[in-house]
């Protein structure tokens, strides 16, 4: 989704859901993106991040953490790196399994 699609759909105060949830090729682009970017600091189930393979956050709420990060904290702003696709992407992997 666009910038513009996520401005308008907050606007509109709609919950945002993951589009590409449960897909295949979603959760290996997915899976590619975790690897690169986030095992780093998250590992197979956690360790300088949180295991995100048991996050409570609504779908919604990890897009907005991964674009904006987390001010204060370790969790870096991913706005300028990864789309909000690929964000959802990697939602849908860490979604479709319990550890890396
Ligand atoms: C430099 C280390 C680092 C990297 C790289 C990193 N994270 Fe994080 N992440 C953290 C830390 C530390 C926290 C905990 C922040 C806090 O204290 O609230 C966190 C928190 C999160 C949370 C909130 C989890 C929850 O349940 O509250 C999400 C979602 C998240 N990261 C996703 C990602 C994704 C997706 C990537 C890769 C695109 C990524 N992170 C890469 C360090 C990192």
């Amino acid at each position: 989704m666009s910038i513009f699609g996520l401005l308008t759909a907050s606007l509109a105060e709609e919950a945002l859901s993951n589009p590409v949830l449960g897909r295949a090729e979603a959760i290996a682009a997915g899976r590619d993106i975790y690897r690169s970017k986030c095992y780093i600091c998250h590992h197979s189930a956690g360790a300088r991040g949180p295991n995100l393979f048991a996050t409570k956050l609504s779908d919604e709420q990890f897009l907005e953490t991964v674009i904006n990060g987390r001010k204060g904290t370790q969790m870096p702003a991913f706005g300028e790196r990864l789309s909000p696709d690929e964000v959802w992407q990697v939602h849908a992997f860490v979604k479709s399994t319990d550890h890396y």
